[in-house]
């Protein structure tokens, strides 16, 4: 049975604003408290500094040895050349077979699915050499997935004939949401909402706590008016039930995308162990208590 991931650890700030002691301290709290799904890509961080390129694989891969840990479940999102940000990628599938055999040597069984990674081609042809050299390459127990895919029309066919419904990657938070762009791939995918926050977008009291944010150059301006409007509605929740009371946007971002009927999972991307903390608690609060967040999901809507 391929694997599924109602909550998966992100990488993407690891070597960036996150450094390797809080890596590996969000690796320790993550696997002590029972989540395995980890998601990690070759060009994570995308910092734009060649030293770094690949630093958050490797990180991953020094936790596990320094812990003999054996049941991760690992995601990877291959095609980048480097982590400079740019479009540009291989996936070929001479490449794809190459990433393919990187990742199994370095996470062994954990490895259990490989994302086609920002696919700007919109041939159904070469999509589909892809699609199905990685199929090949998987093991019965490792999935292909996909993120950051331009063309969703191109890739439907070669979807519907998966032999499981892969996940898909896609950004979603209450300022933008990518999920109505891949509308015509919802009965063939799983969707996984990743930038929950906006990439690190805060009530306005917190912003300057807010190192995330700023290193990737989320611009706050155009979001002021929505913020207040997010704000008036968090507000009006805490009044109306203070036992689940919300005190970070982030947490608005879960509920945001929880309770959309098209995702079925969510990436986190914790900077520190108090911001997992505060995650997985108001995860464990959304999943046991959803009638209490609804009118504000439908609010935020
Ligand atoms: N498919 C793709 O193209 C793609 C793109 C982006 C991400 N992803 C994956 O999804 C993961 C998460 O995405 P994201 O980093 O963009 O998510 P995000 O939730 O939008 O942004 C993460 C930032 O939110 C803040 N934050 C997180 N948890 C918090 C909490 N409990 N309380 C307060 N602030 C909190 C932190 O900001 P501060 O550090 O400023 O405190 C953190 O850096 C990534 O690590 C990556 O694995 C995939």
């Amino acid at each position: 049975m391929i694997a599924s991931y109602p909550l998966c650890l992100g990488t993407a700030m690891w070597a960036w604003t996150v450094d390797q002691a809080h890596a590996f301290a969000l690796l320790d709290q993550w696997y002590a408290a029972g989540w395995r799904g980890i998601d990690t890509a070759t060009n994570y961080p995308i910092n734009k500094d060649p030293q770094d390129f690949r630093k958050a694989e490797q990180w991953l891969a020094q936790w596990i040895q320094m812990n003999g840990v054996q049941d991760l479940q690992i995601m990877v999102k291959v095609g980048a050349m480097d982590n400079s940000g740019s479009p540009d990628n291989n996936l070929s599938p001479s490449f794809l077979s190459i990433a393919h055999q990187h990742y199994t040597d370095l996470f062994e069984h954990q490895l259990d699915c490989v994302m086609i990674h920002w696919d700007n081609r919109d041939d159904p042809m070469a999509i589909q050499d892809s699609v199905y050299c990685l199929l090949e390459c998987c093991s019965s127990e490792q999935q292909v997935g996909f993120s950051g895919i331009k063309h969703p029309a191109a890739y439907q066919a070669v979807m519907e004939n998966m032999p499981y419904k892969p996940l898909l990657q896609v950004k979603h938070n209450p300022f933008q949401s990518h999920v109505d762009y891949y509308k015509d791939l919802w009965p063939f995918t799983r969707l996984l909402a990743y930038g929950l926050s906006g990439g690190g977008i805060k009530l306005s009291a917190q912003q300057n706590e807010s190192t995330g944010a700023k290193a990737r150059g989320v611009q706050l301006e155009p979001h002021q008016e929505r913020i207040q409007f997010l704000q008036a509605q968090i507000q009006r929740h805490n009044n109306t039930f203070p036992e689940v009371s919300i005190q970070h946007l982030h947490h608005l971002g879960m509920i945001h995308a929880y309770l959309n009927e098209h995702i079925s999972g969510l990436l986190i991307g914790p900077s520190n162990v108090d911001q997992l903390t505060s995650t997985l608690f108001a995860y464990e609060q959304l999943k046991a208590q959803q009638d209490i967040f609804s009118n504000l999901f439908k609010a935020i809507q």
